[in-house]
């Protein structure tokens, strides 16, 4: 067991239901961690590659003996996140850790074939509703105390994309809204160092989830990812939820602003022929 260093820290995660959310969620409650899971469903994407996919994130954490709960929210909706967060506080009476996971992501398609609707959905998600979530994190965590052994007042992990690192075809506005995350990133985190909260991210590369299943199931489109990647295999949601998990972990309290791509390799150039 991993030692409860999060005891007494709640921990608000985004798409808490599925794929990545569910691994991080899964990840911070066995360090002790009260999770508020916050997703449009309770149930996991049926799509998904988690085994366990048919129990809800929050059973799960309490059959293994920790606190959770459901909210339902979509985090396109202010309304509905300021009630997670009344929900939040309600409940557990304080917030330490906001994960924005939550994203949206369309099947490629060409630049000029996007459309204002695809633009609009995109930044209300990826842009607006991260956004929203760190202000609202940031407004409840300096209303607390720092926990100098933690070494924070509170703690966001947001997730992008390596796509919003480079170039990557027939996702333009996904690519522009998942650089928007990174640089909410480290211009948010530069605002905040002196309130001892940490604004970090992480981006990942090809991850078998429910959101890229299609992708995984393209041959032509899971050769290319496979070759663009230069370590022997394709991510899954736990290479992702160990690097998040670290993030919220006393010993990475003085990093901040940094996004870390967690992508085997792929943004780091062009690997060699195999
Ligand atoms: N899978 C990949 O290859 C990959 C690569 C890079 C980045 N990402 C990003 O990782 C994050 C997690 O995706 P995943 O791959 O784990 O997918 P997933 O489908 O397994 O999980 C996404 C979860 O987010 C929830 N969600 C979607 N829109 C929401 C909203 N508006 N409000 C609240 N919840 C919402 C879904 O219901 C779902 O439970 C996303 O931000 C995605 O863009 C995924």
């Amino acid at each position: 067991m991993e030692g409860k260093v999060l005891e007494n820290k709640v921990a608000l995660v985004t798409g808490g239901s599925s794929g990545m959310g569910r691994a991080i969620a899964l990840g911070l409650a066995k360090y002790g961690a009260k999770i508020v899971c916050c997703d449009l469903k309770e149930m996991a994407n049926p799509e998904g590659y988690e085994e366990d996919k048919n129990v809800p994130v929050a059973e799960l954490v309490i059959r293994n003996g920790g606190s959770a709960i459901f909210c339902q929210v979509d985090i396109s909706n202010a309304e509905q996140v300021g009630k997670a967060f009344e929900k939040t506080l309600t409940e557990f009476g304080r917030l330490d850790i906001v994960i924005n996971c939550a994203g949206y992501w369309a099947p490629f398609r060409d630049f000029a074939h996007e459309d204002d609707e695809l633009w609009s959905k995109m930044a209300a998600v990826n842009t607006l509703g991260t956004a929203r979530m760190c202000r609202l994190a940031i407004q409840q965590f300096l209303k607390q105390e720092v926990d100098l052994k933690w070494g924070s007042r509170g703690r966001i992990v947001n997730i992008s994309s390596c796509a919003g690192g480079f170039g990557f075809p027939g996702e333009v506005a996904y690519s522009a809204t998942k650089a928007s995350i990174n640089h909410m990133t480290r211009a948010g985190a530069l605002d905040h160092a002196k309130d001892y909260i940490n604004i970090n991210c992480v981006a990942p590369g090809v991850v078998a989830t429910g959101m890229a299943r299609q992708n995984f199931e393209n041959n032509a489109i899971h050769e290319t990812m496979k070759k663009a990647t230069p370590w022997p295999r394709l991510g899954t949601a736990v290479d992702i939820g160990e690097v998040v998990v670290f993030l919220c972990l006393p010993g990475s309290q003085w990093m901040t602003g940094q996004v870390l791509a967690v992508d085997g390799g792929m943004t780091i150039g062009v690997p060699p022929p195999q």
